[in-house]
Protein backbone atom coordinates (compact mmCIF):
# COMPACT_ATOMS: atom_id res chain seq x y z
CA UNK A 1 0.00 0.00 0.00
CA UNK A 2 1.09 3.68 -0.63
CA UNK A 3 2.12 5.65 2.03
CA UNK A 4 1.52 9.68 2.75
CA UNK A 5 1.88 11.92 5.78
CA UNK A 6 1.86 15.48 6.36
CA UNK A 7 2.48 16.85 10.27
CA UNK A 8 -0.39 19.20 11.89
CA UNK A 9 1.61 22.48 13.60
CA UNK A 10 -0.40 25.03 14.82
CA UNK A 11 1.93 27.60 13.86
CA UNK A 12 2.76 26.72 10.86
CA UNK A 13 -0.45 29.14 9.47
CA UNK A 14 -1.11 30.46 6.34
CA UNK A 15 -4.00 33.07 6.37
CA UNK A 16 -7.64 32.86 8.64
CA UNK A 17 -10.01 31.06 6.80
CA UNK A 18 -12.17 33.99 5.04
CA UNK A 19 -15.78 32.61 5.20
CA UNK A 20 -15.90 34.49 0.93
CA UNK A 21 -13.96 31.51 0.49
CA UNK A 22 -17.76 29.69 -0.05
CA UNK A 23 -18.92 31.60 -2.12
CA UNK A 24 -21.67 30.71 -5.13
CA UNK A 25 -23.18 32.26 -7.95
CA UNK A 26 -26.78 32.77 -9.39
CA UNK A 27 -26.89 33.80 -13.10
CA UNK A 28 -29.54 34.30 -15.68
CA UNK A 29 -28.31 31.16 -17.05
CA UNK A 30 -30.98 27.95 -17.47
CA UNK A 31 -33.15 27.04 -14.61
CA UNK A 32 -30.63 28.57 -12.13
CA UNK A 33 -33.02 31.23 -11.61
CA UNK A 34 -36.38 29.99 -12.76
CA UNK A 35 -37.39 26.95 -11.08
CA UNK A 36 -34.20 27.21 -9.19
CA UNK A 37 -33.89 29.61 -6.61
CA UNK A 38 -37.70 31.08 -7.82
CA UNK A 39 -40.56 29.29 -8.98
CA UNK A 40 -43.92 30.62 -7.44
CA UNK A 41 -46.15 28.10 -8.65
CA UNK A 42 -43.88 25.25 -6.24
CA UNK A 43 -45.40 23.76 -3.15
CA UNK A 44 -42.61 24.76 -1.03
CA UNK A 45 -42.63 28.12 -2.64
CA UNK A 46 -42.66 31.38 0.18
CA UNK A 47 -45.32 33.96 -0.77
CA UNK A 48 -42.11 35.82 -2.91
CA UNK A 49 -41.85 32.56 -4.99
CA UNK A 50 -38.96 31.20 -3.36
CA UNK A 51 -38.74 27.61 -3.41
CA UNK A 52 -38.36 26.87 0.36
CA UNK A 53 -36.72 23.30 -0.35
CA UNK A 54 -33.85 25.04 -2.57
CA UNK A 55 -33.47 28.03 0.20
CA UNK A 56 -33.21 25.36 3.18
CA UNK A 57 -30.33 23.61 0.32
CA UNK A 58 -28.50 26.59 -0.30
CA UNK A 59 -28.38 27.25 3.93
CA UNK A 60 -26.93 23.76 4.54
CA UNK A 61 -24.62 24.34 1.52
CA UNK A 62 -23.51 26.84 3.86
CA UNK A 63 -22.39 29.32 1.32
CA UNK A 64 -21.13 32.94 2.24
CA UNK A 65 -21.62 34.99 -1.21
CA UNK A 66 -23.51 34.96 -4.14
CA UNK A 67 -22.53 36.43 -7.31
CA UNK A 68 -25.41 37.93 -9.61
CA UNK A 69 -26.43 38.23 -12.32
CA UNK A 70 -24.00 36.98 -14.86
CA UNK A 71 -21.60 35.45 -16.21
CA UNK A 72 -22.12 36.07 -20.04
CA UNK A 73 -25.37 37.28 -19.04
CA UNK A 74 -24.61 40.53 -17.61
CA UNK A 75 -22.43 41.52 -20.74
CA UNK A 76 -26.47 42.16 -22.49
CA UNK A 77 -28.08 43.15 -19.32
CA UNK A 78 -30.12 46.37 -18.58
CA UNK A 79 -31.07 45.92 -14.66
CA UNK A 80 -33.96 48.36 -14.83
CA UNK A 81 -35.89 45.76 -16.85
CA UNK A 82 -36.01 43.70 -13.07
CA UNK A 83 -37.00 46.48 -11.22
CA UNK A 84 -40.96 47.73 -10.75
CA UNK A 85 -43.88 46.52 -11.22
CA UNK A 86 -43.54 42.89 -12.48
CA UNK A 87 -46.27 43.09 -15.36
CA UNK A 88 -44.73 46.17 -16.43
CA UNK A 89 -40.89 44.81 -17.36
CA UNK A 90 -40.12 43.91 -20.06
CA UNK A 91 -39.19 40.78 -21.83
CA UNK A 92 -36.26 40.28 -24.04
CA UNK A 93 -34.30 37.91 -25.85
CA UNK A 94 -31.04 37.38 -24.12
CA UNK A 95 -27.95 37.05 -26.40
CA UNK A 96 -25.65 34.90 -24.13
CA UNK A 97 -27.58 31.80 -23.61
CA UNK A 98 -30.54 32.41 -26.84
CA UNK A 99 -33.24 32.54 -24.53
CA UNK A 100 -36.18 34.55 -23.12
CA UNK A 101 -35.52 36.70 -20.39
CA UNK A 102 -39.01 37.85 -18.40
CA UNK A 103 -37.51 39.81 -15.77
CA UNK A 104 -39.51 38.18 -13.33
CA UNK A 105 -36.44 38.39 -11.15
CA UNK A 106 -34.33 41.03 -11.00
CA UNK A 107 -31.67 42.93 -8.53
CA UNK A 108 -34.53 43.36 -5.76
CA UNK A 109 -35.99 39.80 -5.45
CA UNK A 110 -32.28 38.60 -5.62
CA UNK A 111 -31.25 40.64 -2.77
CA UNK A 112 -34.49 39.40 -0.76
CA UNK A 113 -33.42 35.93 -1.74
CA UNK A 114 -30.13 36.46 -0.43
CA UNK A 115 -31.25 38.02 2.80
CA UNK A 116 -33.77 34.96 3.37
CA UNK A 117 -31.07 32.70 2.76
CA UNK A 118 -28.46 34.39 4.82
CA UNK A 119 -26.21 35.23 2.11
CA UNK A 120 -24.38 37.96 0.87
CA UNK A 121 -25.16 38.97 -2.73
CA UNK A 122 -22.09 39.93 -4.93
CA UNK A 123 -23.13 42.45 -8.00
CA UNK A 124 -21.91 42.20 -11.26
CA UNK A 125 -21.96 45.67 -13.73
CA UNK A 126 -22.27 45.57 -17.13
CA UNK A 127 -18.86 46.59 -18.96
CA UNK A 128 -19.97 44.85 -22.34
CA UNK A 129 -23.03 47.12 -23.95
CA UNK A 130 -22.68 49.70 -20.96
CA UNK A 131 -20.38 51.48 -19.21
CA UNK A 132 -19.81 53.98 -16.09
CA UNK A 133 -23.17 55.64 -16.12
CA UNK A 134 -25.50 52.49 -15.84
CA UNK A 135 -23.00 51.41 -12.78
CA UNK A 136 -23.01 54.04 -11.26
CA UNK A 137 -27.14 54.09 -11.45
CA UNK A 138 -27.12 50.49 -10.46
CA UNK A 139 -24.94 51.81 -7.60
CA UNK A 140 -27.04 54.45 -6.11
CA UNK A 141 -30.39 52.20 -7.07
CA UNK A 142 -28.75 49.94 -4.40
CA UNK A 143 -27.32 50.94 -1.73
CA UNK A 144 -28.17 55.05 -1.36
CA UNK A 145 -30.26 55.31 1.56
CA UNK A 146 -32.99 57.53 -0.01
CA UNK A 147 -33.51 60.77 -0.89
CA UNK A 148 -32.66 60.59 -4.74
CA UNK A 149 -34.71 59.89 -8.04
CA UNK A 150 -33.19 55.82 -8.18
CA UNK A 151 -33.18 54.94 -4.17
CA UNK A 152 -37.30 56.17 -3.95
CA UNK A 153 -37.91 53.94 -7.18
CA UNK A 154 -36.34 51.41 -4.90
CA UNK A 155 -37.93 52.12 -2.23
CA UNK A 156 -41.36 52.57 -4.38
CA UNK A 157 -40.87 49.34 -5.52
CA UNK A 158 -41.24 47.68 -1.08
CA UNK A 159 -36.87 47.83 -0.70
CA UNK A 160 -37.19 50.23 2.01
CA UNK A 161 -33.48 49.28 3.27
CA UNK A 162 -30.48 49.92 0.87
CA UNK A 163 -29.42 46.77 0.11
CA UNK A 164 -26.01 47.86 1.14
CA UNK A 165 -23.65 45.70 -1.25
CA UNK A 166 -20.07 45.89 -0.32
CA UNK A 167 -18.43 43.41 -3.54
CA UNK A 168 -18.96 44.44 -7.01
CA UNK A 169 -17.58 42.92 -10.58
CA UNK A 170 -16.63 45.28 -12.99
CA UNK A 171 -17.86 43.25 -15.75
CA UNK A 172 -17.55 39.55 -16.81
CA UNK A 173 -14.75 37.68 -18.99
CA UNK A 174 -13.95 40.64 -20.72
CA UNK A 175 -11.58 39.23 -23.24
CA UNK A 176 -13.73 36.54 -24.37
CA UNK A 177 -14.81 36.42 -28.08
CA UNK A 178 -18.09 34.75 -26.64
CA UNK A 179 -18.53 38.14 -24.46
CA UNK A 180 -20.94 40.52 -25.58
CA UNK A 181 -19.16 43.78 -26.02
CA UNK A 182 -15.87 41.87 -25.83
CA UNK A 183 -12.64 44.55 -25.06
CA UNK A 184 -8.81 44.28 -25.47
CA UNK A 185 -6.88 44.49 -22.16
CA UNK A 186 -6.49 48.39 -22.67
CA UNK A 187 -9.80 48.97 -23.79
CA UNK A 188 -11.00 47.25 -20.71
CA UNK A 189 -8.55 47.96 -18.38
CA UNK A 190 -9.40 52.25 -18.84
CA UNK A 191 -13.12 51.67 -18.87
CA UNK A 192 -12.69 49.44 -15.47
CA UNK A 193 -10.53 52.11 -13.88
CA UNK A 194 -13.13 54.92 -14.66
CA UNK A 195 -16.16 53.10 -13.64
CA UNK A 196 -14.15 52.38 -10.36
CA UNK A 197 -13.08 55.71 -9.60
CA UNK A 198 -16.57 56.77 -10.30
CA UNK A 199 -17.94 53.84 -7.81
CA UNK A 200 -15.68 55.03 -5.63
CA UNK A 201 -16.68 58.70 -5.43
CA UNK A 202 -20.17 57.44 -4.26
CA UNK A 203 -18.60 54.95 -1.89
CA UNK A 204 -15.14 55.37 -1.58
CA UNK A 205 -15.25 51.52 0.86
CA UNK A 206 -16.88 49.62 -2.04
CA UNK A 207 -14.64 46.24 -2.86
CA UNK A 208 -13.98 46.02 -6.45
CA UNK A 209 -13.37 43.09 -8.56
CA UNK A 210 -11.37 43.65 -12.00
CA UNK A 211 -11.32 41.04 -14.75
CA UNK A 212 -8.71 38.88 -14.82
CA UNK A 213 -8.04 36.75 -18.47
CA UNK A 214 -11.54 34.03 -18.44
CA UNK A 215 -8.92 31.07 -18.35
CA UNK A 216 -5.48 30.40 -17.82
CA UNK A 217 -5.74 29.29 -20.98
CA UNK A 218 -6.34 32.48 -23.14
CA UNK A 219 -3.53 33.50 -25.48
CA UNK A 220 -3.42 36.84 -23.40
CA UNK A 221 -3.18 34.97 -20.08
CA UNK A 222 -0.49 36.86 -18.04
CA UNK A 223 -0.66 40.56 -20.53
CA UNK A 224 -4.09 40.65 -19.99
CA UNK A 225 -3.65 40.64 -16.25
CA UNK A 226 -0.70 42.69 -16.30
CA UNK A 227 -2.06 45.53 -18.47
CA UNK A 228 -5.50 46.01 -17.21
CA UNK A 229 -3.97 45.96 -13.51
CA UNK A 230 -1.94 48.90 -14.69
CA UNK A 231 -4.71 50.88 -15.69
CA UNK A 232 -6.36 49.69 -12.35
CA UNK A 233 -4.41 49.13 -9.50
CA UNK A 234 -5.20 52.06 -7.12
CA UNK A 235 -8.97 51.60 -7.28
CA UNK A 236 -9.35 47.93 -7.47
CA UNK A 237 -8.95 45.32 -4.52
CA UNK A 238 -9.37 42.07 -6.26
CA UNK A 239 -8.62 40.38 -9.59
CA UNK A 240 -10.92 37.46 -10.76
CA UNK A 241 -9.50 34.14 -11.69
CA UNK A 242 -12.49 31.61 -13.48
CA UNK A 243 -11.18 27.98 -14.01
CA UNK A 244 -13.79 24.94 -15.10
CA UNK A 245 -12.15 21.28 -15.03
CA UNK A 246 -13.35 18.13 -17.08
CA UNK A 247 -12.76 14.82 -17.82
CA UNK A 248 -11.30 14.13 -21.06
CA UNK A 249 -11.28 11.06 -23.04
CA UNK A 250 -11.53 8.87 -20.22
CA UNK A 251 -8.08 10.02 -19.07
CA UNK A 252 -9.60 10.08 -15.01
CA UNK A 253 -5.59 10.28 -13.63
CA UNK A 254 -5.18 13.75 -15.49
CA UNK A 255 -9.09 14.95 -14.12
CA UNK A 256 -8.14 14.26 -10.55
CA UNK A 257 -4.89 16.00 -11.17
CA UNK A 258 -7.01 18.95 -12.19
CA UNK A 259 -5.55 21.57 -9.06
CA UNK A 260 -1.80 21.14 -10.30
CA UNK A 261 -2.90 23.25 -13.01
CA UNK A 262 -5.51 25.39 -10.43
CA UNK A 263 -2.88 26.00 -8.39
CA UNK A 264 0.18 27.18 -11.19
CA UNK A 265 -2.90 29.64 -12.48
CA UNK A 266 -3.12 30.83 -8.56
CA UNK A 267 1.04 31.78 -8.37
CA UNK A 268 0.96 33.14 -11.74
CA UNK A 269 -1.53 36.06 -10.89
CA UNK A 270 -0.07 36.94 -7.66
CA UNK A 271 3.36 37.43 -9.42
CA UNK A 272 1.49 39.08 -11.95
CA UNK A 273 -0.11 41.35 -9.78
CA UNK A 274 2.66 41.59 -7.23
CA UNK A 275 4.96 42.32 -10.78
CA UNK A 276 2.97 45.42 -11.63
CA UNK A 277 2.81 46.65 -7.89
CA UNK A 278 6.38 46.45 -7.49
CA UNK A 279 6.69 48.36 -11.19
CA UNK A 280 3.60 51.06 -10.08
CA UNK A 281 5.81 51.48 -6.56
CA UNK A 282 2.30 50.61 -4.94
CA UNK A 283 2.81 48.47 -1.68
CA UNK A 284 -1.26 47.79 -1.40
CA UNK A 285 -1.70 43.53 -2.42
CA UNK A 286 -4.53 42.83 -4.59
CA UNK A 287 -6.30 39.85 -3.27
CA UNK A 288 -7.64 37.04 -5.77
CA UNK A 289 -11.57 36.54 -6.29
CA UNK A 290 -11.89 32.97 -7.69
CA UNK A 291 -15.37 33.63 -8.97
CA UNK A 292 -16.12 31.00 -11.35
CA UNK A 293 -14.68 27.53 -10.14
CA UNK A 294 -16.36 24.00 -10.71
CA UNK A 295 -15.90 20.89 -12.99
CA UNK A 296 -18.05 21.51 -15.85
CA UNK A 297 -18.03 19.37 -19.07
CA UNK A 298 -17.82 22.24 -21.20
CA UNK A 299 -16.93 20.37 -24.47
CA UNK A 300 -20.20 18.70 -24.39
CA UNK A 301 -21.83 22.05 -24.84
CA UNK A 302 -19.80 23.36 -27.19
CA UNK A 303 -20.10 19.98 -29.05
CA UNK A 304 -24.29 21.06 -29.12
CA UNK A 305 -23.18 23.82 -32.06
CA UNK A 306 -25.15 26.79 -32.71
CA UNK A 307 -29.04 27.38 -30.24
CA UNK A 308 -31.69 27.75 -32.12
CA UNK A 309 -35.26 29.34 -30.41
CA UNK A 310 -35.61 31.57 -27.90
CA UNK A 311 -37.03 29.29 -24.74
CA UNK A 312 -37.73 30.44 -21.80
CA UNK A 313 -35.85 28.90 -19.05
CA UNK A 314 -34.56 25.34 -20.90
CA UNK A 315 -32.09 22.88 -19.36
CA UNK A 316 -28.79 24.48 -20.11
CA UNK A 317 -25.53 23.27 -18.67
CA UNK A 318 -27.49 20.63 -16.70
CA UNK A 319 -24.38 18.80 -15.68
CA UNK A 320 -25.11 15.50 -13.10
CA UNK A 321 -21.87 14.73 -11.40
CA UNK A 322 -20.45 11.48 -9.94
CA UNK A 323 -17.95 10.52 -7.22
CA UNK A 324 -14.46 11.61 -9.46
CA UNK A 325 -16.03 14.95 -9.99
CA UNK A 326 -16.95 15.41 -6.08
CA UNK A 327 -13.28 14.32 -5.68
CA UNK A 328 -11.91 17.22 -8.08
CA UNK A 329 -14.13 19.81 -6.22
CA UNK A 330 -13.22 18.78 -3.15
CA UNK A 331 -9.76 19.13 -4.26
CA UNK A 332 -10.65 22.85 -5.53
CA UNK A 333 -11.71 23.34 -1.87
CA UNK A 334 -8.41 22.47 -0.77
CA UNK A 335 -6.64 24.34 -3.12
CA UNK A 336 -8.19 27.21 -2.58
CA UNK A 337 -8.11 27.11 1.47
CA UNK A 338 -4.11 26.72 0.69
CA UNK A 339 -4.09 29.93 -0.98
CA UNK A 340 -6.15 32.12 1.87
CA UNK A 341 -3.31 33.95 1.88
CA UNK A 342 -4.16 35.56 -1.54
CA UNK A 343 -7.50 33.94 -2.36
CA UNK A 344 -10.35 35.94 -0.31
CA UNK A 345 -12.95 35.44 -2.02
CA UNK A 346 -14.43 32.45 -4.58
CA UNK A 347 -17.77 31.42 -6.32
CA UNK A 348 -18.56 28.27 -7.20
CA UNK A 349 -20.15 28.23 -10.43
CA UNK A 350 -23.45 27.77 -10.36
CA UNK A 351 -25.84 27.03 -7.32
CA UNK A 352 -28.80 25.28 -8.84
CA UNK A 353 -29.19 23.27 -12.18
CA UNK A 354 -26.66 25.11 -13.89
CA UNK A 355 -23.51 23.18 -13.43
CA UNK A 356 -24.62 22.96 -9.80
CA UNK A 357 -24.48 21.31 -6.38
CA UNK A 358 -28.57 21.45 -5.92
CA UNK A 359 -30.84 19.92 -8.50
CA UNK A 360 -34.43 20.40 -8.88
CA UNK A 361 -37.33 19.37 -11.22
CA UNK A 362 -40.04 22.00 -12.05
CA UNK A 363 -43.21 21.47 -9.27
CA UNK A 364 -40.67 18.49 -8.31
CA UNK A 365 -38.11 17.56 -5.62
CA UNK A 366 -34.49 19.21 -5.27
CA UNK A 367 -31.73 17.11 -4.14
CA UNK A 368 -28.18 17.24 -3.42
CA UNK A 369 -25.61 16.40 -6.47
CA UNK A 370 -21.67 14.19 -5.28
CA UNK A 371 -20.51 17.70 -5.36
CA UNK A 372 -22.98 19.44 -2.93
CA UNK A 373 -21.24 17.31 -0.34
CA UNK A 374 -17.48 18.41 -0.26
CA UNK A 375 -18.91 22.01 -0.64
CA UNK A 376 -20.92 21.66 2.52
CA UNK A 377 -18.38 20.04 4.41
CA UNK A 378 -15.71 22.50 4.03
CA UNK A 379 -17.75 25.50 4.79
CA UNK A 380 -19.17 23.82 7.62
CA UNK A 381 -15.63 22.93 9.08
CA UNK A 382 -12.82 24.91 8.11
CA UNK A 383 -12.74 27.51 10.78
CA UNK A 384 -10.10 29.77 11.84
CA UNK A 385 -6.79 29.26 10.73
CA UNK A 386 -5.73 27.50 7.95
CA UNK A 387 -2.50 25.72 8.57
CA UNK A 388 0.20 24.92 5.97
CA UNK A 389 0.26 21.29 5.67
CA UNK A 390 3.27 19.21 3.23
CA UNK A 391 2.04 16.36 2.14
CA UNK A 392 4.84 13.82 1.61
CA UNK A 393 3.80 11.29 -0.80
CA UNK A 394 5.07 9.91 -4.04
CA UNK A 395 3.58 11.48 -7.58
CA UNK A 396 2.41 9.85 -10.46
CA UNK A 397 2.71 11.13 -14.17
CA UNK A 398 -0.64 13.06 -15.58
CA UNK A 399 -1.08 13.74 -19.50
CA UNK A 400 -2.41 17.04 -18.86
CA UNK A 401 -0.76 18.53 -15.58
CA UNK A 402 2.76 16.66 -15.30
CA UNK A 403 3.56 14.97 -12.20
CA UNK A 404 0.40 14.99 -9.55
CA UNK A 405 1.41 14.03 -6.05
CA UNK A 406 -1.52 10.98 -4.74
CA UNK A 407 -2.67 12.89 -1.93
CA UNK A 408 -3.58 16.33 -1.65
CA UNK A 409 -4.62 17.75 1.59
CA UNK A 410 -5.17 20.79 4.06
CA UNK A 411 -6.36 21.44 7.57
CA UNK A 412 -7.72 24.43 9.49
CA UNK A 413 -7.07 25.13 13.04
CA UNK A 414 -9.82 26.65 15.27
CA UNK A 415 -7.24 28.06 18.61
CA UNK A 416 -11.01 29.06 19.91
CA UNK A 417 -11.96 25.32 20.24
CA UNK A 418 -8.63 24.02 20.09
CA UNK A 419 -10.45 21.68 17.08
CA UNK A 420 -8.45 20.78 13.47
CA UNK A 421 -10.15 19.52 10.43
CA UNK A 422 -7.85 17.90 7.89
CA UNK A 423 -9.70 17.55 4.37
CA UNK A 424 -7.71 14.91 2.31
CA UNK A 425 -8.30 13.87 -1.23
CA UNK A 426 -7.20 10.73 -2.94
CA UNK A 427 -6.17 10.43 -6.49
CA UNK A 428 -4.97 6.75 -6.54
CA UNK A 429 -7.35 4.81 -8.72
CA UNK A 430 -6.95 1.64 -7.50
CA UNK A 431 -5.55 1.11 -4.73
CA UNK A 432 -6.04 2.27 -1.15
CA UNK A 433 -3.02 5.00 0.47
CA UNK A 434 -2.25 5.15 4.28
CA UNK A 435 -1.80 8.61 5.37
CA UNK A 436 0.03 9.41 8.77
CA UNK A 437 -1.28 12.43 10.24
CA UNK A 438 1.57 13.26 12.94
CA UNK A 439 0.14 15.50 15.96
CA UNK A 440 3.28 16.08 18.05
CA UNK A 441 3.00 20.00 17.47
CA UNK A 442 -0.19 19.80 19.57
CA UNK A 443 0.18 19.79 23.29
CA UNK A 444 -0.92 16.62 24.14
CA UNK A 445 -1.32 15.22 20.83
CA UNK A 446 -4.82 14.93 18.71
CA UNK A 447 -7.31 12.37 18.75
CA UNK A 448 -9.96 11.71 16.03
CA UNK A 449 -13.60 12.96 16.05
CA UNK A 450 -16.34 12.33 13.38
CA UNK A 451 -14.35 11.15 10.29
CA UNK A 452 -16.30 10.69 6.82
CA UNK A 453 -15.28 9.28 3.30
CA UNK A 454 -17.33 9.88 0.04
CA UNK A 455 -15.90 7.23 -2.19
CA UNK A 456 -17.31 4.25 -4.24
CA UNK A 457 -16.53 1.31 -5.85
CA UNK A 458 -18.08 2.74 -9.06
CA UNK A 459 -16.07 6.58 -9.17
CA UNK A 460 -19.11 6.95 -11.87
CA UNK A 461 -21.65 6.45 -9.51
CA UNK A 462 -24.39 9.79 -9.19
CA UNK A 463 -27.12 10.74 -6.98
CA UNK A 464 -30.76 11.55 -9.10
CA UNK A 465 -34.01 12.73 -8.18
CA UNK A 466 -35.04 8.77 -7.19
CA UNK A 467 -32.21 8.09 -5.59
CA UNK A 468 -30.90 11.38 -4.06
CA UNK A 469 -28.19 9.78 -1.54
CA UNK A 470 -26.39 7.34 -3.72
CA UNK A 471 -23.52 9.47 -3.11
CA UNK A 472 -22.75 10.64 0.20
CA UNK A 473 -20.00 11.48 2.98
CA UNK A 474 -20.27 7.74 5.47
CA UNK A 475 -18.52 7.15 8.72
CA UNK A 476 -14.68 6.88 7.84
CA UNK A 477 -13.84 2.66 8.78
CA UNK A 478 -10.33 3.68 8.26
CA UNK A 479 -9.25 5.76 10.95
CA UNK A 480 -7.20 4.56 13.76
CA UNK A 481 -4.92 6.68 16.59
CA UNK A 482 -1.28 5.65 17.76
CA UNK A 483 1.25 7.71 19.83
CA UNK A 484 1.19 11.19 18.73
CA UNK A 485 -0.16 10.31 15.14
CA UNK A 486 -3.34 9.05 13.36
CA UNK A 487 -3.51 7.03 10.85
CA UNK A 488 -6.38 6.44 8.23
CA UNK A 489 -6.71 4.55 5.13
CA UNK A 490 -7.66 6.61 2.08
CA UNK A 491 -10.01 4.24 -0.52
CA UNK A 492 -9.19 4.97 -4.35
CA UNK A 493 -10.65 8.18 -5.27
CA UNK A 494 -11.71 9.72 -2.23
CA UNK A 495 -12.87 12.72 0.18
CA UNK A 496 -11.98 12.81 3.39
CA UNK A 497 -12.96 15.07 6.07
CA UNK A 498 -11.26 14.31 9.45
CA UNK A 499 -12.40 16.20 12.77
CA UNK A 500 -9.17 16.06 15.43
CA UNK A 501 -9.46 17.38 18.85
CA UNK A 502 -7.89 17.53 22.17
CA UNK A 503 -7.98 14.31 24.13
CA UNK A 504 -10.30 14.74 27.06
CA UNK A 505 -8.94 15.80 30.58
CA UNK A 506 -7.39 12.69 32.94
O1 LIG B 1 -20.76 29.73 -15.50
C1 LIG B 1 -21.08 29.62 -16.86
C2 LIG B 1 -20.37 30.64 -17.71
O2 LIG B 1 -19.00 30.40 -17.69
C3 LIG B 1 -20.47 32.09 -17.26
O3 LIG B 1 -21.62 32.71 -17.74
C4 LIG B 1 -19.26 32.70 -17.89
O4 LIG B 1 -18.77 33.79 -17.15
C5 LIG B 1 -18.27 31.57 -17.98
O5 LIG B 1 -17.68 31.47 -19.22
Amino acid sequence: MQQASIALDPAFTIAPVSRRTFGSFVEHLGRCVYTGIYEPEHPTADPDGFRGDVLALTRELGVSTVRYPGGNFVSGYRWEDGIGPRAERPVRRELAWHTTETNEVGIDEFVAWCRRAGVEPMMAVNLGTRGVAEALDLLEYANHPDGTHLSQRRIAGGAVEPHDIRMWCLGNEMDGSWQIGNKNAVEYGRLAAQTARAMRMSDPDLELVVCGSSGAGMPTFGSWEAEVLTETYDVVDYISLHAYYEEHDGDLGSFLASTVDMERFIRSVVATADHVGAKLKNHKRIQLSFDEWNVWYMSRELNQGPRVGWPRAPRQLEDIYHVADAVVVGSMLICLLRNSDRVTAACQAQLVNVIAPIMTEPGGPAWRQTIFHPFAQASTLARGEVLRVEPRVAAYETARHGPAPLVDAVATHDPESGDVTVFAVSRATTEPVTLRIDTHAFPGGLVPGDCTVLADPDVYAVNTAAEPDRVRPRPHPGVTAGDGAIEVVLPPVSWNVLRLQAPPAG
